[in-house]
């Protein structure tokens, strides 16, 4: 059977019928079942009779109108709808309703993480647990009491500041909160429990002291302080490079073990993935520690760019997710090191967005139209839509920038707004026309194209770039000179299909330096290129990346095409080793492109060959610098984040001898490691050397941490993604591990996600992998849809695939499509690959 199929099109947006003025609501709360009562003041705003109310799995107890209680002539249930007939202009409307937390597995709406009541409500989880105007443009003042068990919950929270306590005799207790902003019911939030927390206090510019909480599970606060000094940088960023002051009294943030995604922004009660909050060096890598002050500070920034200034409609995503994405990378690079945080940046994009967008689920960052909103929160919308932004603070200037945010919170603050009102800001306070902009960047999906075209001739240089589409957007371009001096360093304004620029009086043809920063995020084509020396010459930082990127790659696809390495990437790769610069930003130039960078230049895509390759290569620098490898790894301490990464690198770089000094030094690496960095790094080396059998770390690994779920992810991780052999065995097995559970998301992300993204062995050639990962997810999709339709993502790259993977794949995708009762989230995303 088909699942209902509606798509929902921006163009059909209607303003809403109906105000609500204020809700109420009181939530008992109980071992079997919550009973939610809610009232609101509500007006009609249009010529209608009927409120239509949104609504799933309801179970209606009573529902008043005013005072009086409504038979069932008055108003029609179904599934998703709840539709009260002949209401008056002004009205309160009092339902009462049961739901079921602890069979939730959704995790949307009201559900159970452990022992702990939490919601998620955005995009539609509201209608979940009442029946509501469930869309951002409604906007409501929320009044939330919380009953529930006294000695099992002791924690009752909910948005804005706090009210009331009130004790029952029974034994139970309740709290009253009360949010004085008018905010969408995808920011509502509540949660109950018995929980651990670590508190500490702001101060606001204008003197305001802000009570910071942070809730966790008892036993884990010691792990909470990173999260706590992130939270106190964000509000401190905020104010200085935007001007954006805290608004409650309280700000509270909880970490859950269960949640489909990395955090929400909830207006004063944010809710994270205990993965974005719990971390110390024995059980949290420095990568790990970075992903918690880059999600704190991304939830801390939605404050003003999501809750205060909000979506009118799902389509505007990107107005609150790339704005506030370009903010948290900001952010990060203030704070961390700005060309390692760019190169990052653009490496995700690439691995992620990219990808997507050359597939059957490309989209432009405002989608048109949707089936599950569920699957709209992509990389295109969050990190192209962050690129996007980045466009126009580069076409903008620091300054009229933040004269254009300015403009934008003092227009717009306390309303419901779109992508063009956000545009309108950034233009009038600039001045600077970006209709071009928007249709292109807006409205259109794919990535555009930007072809090259350089000559010199007497003493001109000229410079062309043709594209098909008429994108605009700024190209930050560099020239160098024959003796290695960087002559021009300007941003060009590319908004035609064809743009020259000329320059004179040289007397030696200079190399460019094009796209510097990932100006734009395009894909650049160039004809053959210098890119050794560029590595060397070029001084802007992504560029000189981007150089050793290109030619790795140069230098893999001549040897898919079957010519001998090339001996002058060895060389650059060895003149890389002996730099002296920040060892982070080192370690980066010196990771080969990614299997998935390189499937993402072939035509048709075998990964067998690329493993190959890649493999080759990696052998074949490892056997050249062994020696200068080795002196880097010994010559470093392990005391910083930036060393411990160039050791790590340099034994990944290592690895590929499989010989007994790699084996000797990853062991000892294992054994003395003092944080996770270390310890994680070489597990992973240990159990990829295919003439070492890792089964002493890998129980000591476990034995060590099996009781840390967190940590437990990282051990599922390496074994999922391992290239040693009988992987997909192994994971079978893994399901049945004591501490794998299907239904909590990290898990599963863990295990199944890795082996998903396990080219080697997904793609294997019997069908094996496609098959396996198909059955978990129409095992899954029955318990959340959201999961499933997530790892659906993994055969995103059928359409690219050689015809014998490629028809293996259908075969299981079609498997999917038949599945009986499959969700809409499926239906979307494996329909759309299949076409
Ligand atoms: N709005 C959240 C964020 O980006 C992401 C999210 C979406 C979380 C949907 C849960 C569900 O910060
Ligand atoms: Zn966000």
């Amino acid at each position: 059977m088909m699942p209902k199929i509606e798509p929902i099109y921006l163009k059909d947006y209607k303003k809403p019928d109906f105000e609500i003025k204020k809700i109420d609501l009181t939530f008992d709360l109980y071992e079997e079942c919550t009973i939610v009562t809610n009232v609101m003041q509500i007006k009609k705003v249009a010529d209608t009779n009927d409120i239509v109310l949104d609504t799933l799995d309801l179970e209606l107890q009573e529902l008043w109108l005013n005072d009086l209680k409504l038979n069932d002539t008055r108003y029609i249930i179904t599934d998703e709808k709840l539709t009260i007939l002949n209401v008056p202009k002004e009205f309160n409307l009092k339902i009462i309703n049961k739901i079921y937390p602890q069979n939730n597995t959704e995790l949307e709406g009201l559900y159970k993480s452990g022992s702990i009541f939490c919601t998620q409500n955005e995009p539609e989880g509201f209608r979940r647990i009442t029946p509501y105007l469930d869309r951002p443009d409604v906007m409501s003042i929320f009044t939330t009491t919380v009953i529930a068990d006294k000695s099992k919950y002791p924690i009752l929270l909910s948005n804005g500041n706090k009210h009331q306590c009130h004790d029952f005799l029974n034994g139970r207790h309740g709290t009253t909160w009360i949010d004085p902003h008018p905010k969408p019911a995808y920011l509502f939030a509540l949660v109950a429990g018995d929980l651990g927390s670590i508190t500490d206090e702001f101060t606001t510019v204008t003197g305001e002291d802000i009570e910071l909480n942070i809730y966790c599970d008892k036993g884990n606060e010691d792990r909470c302080h990173h999260a706590m000094k992130s939270l106190k940088e964000a509000m401190l960023w905020d104010e200085e490079v935007y001007g954006r002051e805290y608004d409650l009294e309280i700000y509270n943030i909880v970490a859950v073990d269960s949640f489909n995604m990395g955090a929400m922004e909830n207006k004063g009660l944010n809710i994270f993935n205990s993965h974005y909050v719990l971390a110390d060096e024995d059980t949290a890598t420095d990568a790990n520690f970075m992903g918690i002050q880059a999600v704190i500070a991304h939830e801390y920034f939605h404050n003003w760019t999501g809750n205060r200034i909000t979506c009118r409609d799902w389509f505007q995503l990107t107005l609150k997710e790339g704005l506030t994405v370009f903010r948290d990378q900001c952010f990060s690079a203030d704070l961390n090191s700005k060309e390692v945080q760019r190169i990052e940046d653009v490496k995700t994009l690439r691995e992620r967005q990219f990808v997507e967008d050359a597939s059957p689920t490309s989209h432009p960052i405002q989608p048109k139209s949707y089936i599950s909103m569920n699957n709209f929160y992509t990389a295109t919308v969050y990190e192209k839509g962050a690129e996007v932004i980045r466009m126009i603070y580069t076409l903008l200037g620091k300054e009229k920038f933040r004269d254009a945010t300015d403009l934008y919170f003092k227009s717009f603050d306390g309303q419901a707004v779109t992508t063009s009102d956000f545009l309108w800001a950034m233009s009038e306070a600039s001045g600077i026309d970006l209709k071009q902009f928007e249709s292109g960047w807006y409205n259109k999906k794919g990535t555009p194209i930007l072809n090259v075209e350089q000559s010199f001739k007497d003493g001109t240089f000229t410079l062309k770039f043709i594209q098909e589409d008429d994108f605009y957007f700024p190209l930050k371009v560099g020239l160098i000179d024959a003796d290695g001096r960087e002559i021009v360093d300007e941003v060009l304004i590319i908004d035609a299909k064809e743009k020259t620029f000329v320059y004179e009086n040289l007397s030696t043809m200079p190399i460019a330096s094009i796209n510097r920063d990932f100006s734009a995020p395009i894909i650049l084509k160039e004809s053959e290129k210098d890119f050794a020396f560029l590595m060397k010459y070029d001084t802007n930082s992504f560029n000189k990346y981007e150089a050793t990127q290109n030619f790795a790659m140069q230098t893999l696809q001549d040897m898919i095409n079957g010519l001998e390495i090339d001996e002058k990437f060895i060389d650059a790769y060895g003149y890389l080793l002996d730099l002296e610069i920040d060892n982070s930003y080192k370690a980066l130039l010196l990771e080969l492109p990614s299997v998935s960078a390189i499937m993402q230049t072939q035509k048709v895509v075998d990964f067998e060959i690329i493993y190959d390759a890649k493999e080759r290569l990696a052998k074949h620098i490892a056997s050249t610098y062994e020696e200068k490898l080795m002196g880097i790894y010994n010559s470093l301490d392990d005391l910083s984040i930036p060393n411990r990464a160039m050791k790590n690198r340099a034994l990944r770089i290592l690895s590929p001898l499989e010989s007994d000094m790699v084996i000797n030094l990853a062991k000892e690496q294992y054994k003395t490691s003092k944080t996770m960095t270390q310890r994680v790094v070489a597990l992973d080396v240990l159990e990829n050397i295919s003439t070492y059998d890792a089964k002493d770390e890998l129980e000591d690994f476990y034995n060590r941490y099996k009781t840390d779920t967190l940590v437990m992810n990282k051990y599922f991780a390496i074994l999922a993604s391992s290239d040693a052999k009988d992987v997909l065995k192994k994971v079978i097995k893994l399901q049945d591990d004591k501490v794998y559970d299907e239904k909590v998301p990290n898990l599963v992300r863990s295990l199944i996600g890795s082996f998903a993204r396990n080219y080697k062995y997904f793609h294997a050639k019997d069908g094996s992998g496609y098959k396996f990962v198909a059955d978990k997810i129409i095992a899954i999709d029955a318990i959340n849809a959201q999961m499933a339709s997530g790892l659906a993502g993994a055969f995103k790259v059928y359409d690219k695939m050689n015809e014998v993977n490629k028809s293996l794949m259908k075969k299981e995708l079609q498997k999917i499509l038949d599945t009986d009762g499959l969700s809409k989230n499926c239906f979307e995303i494996v329909g759309k690959i299949l076409g």
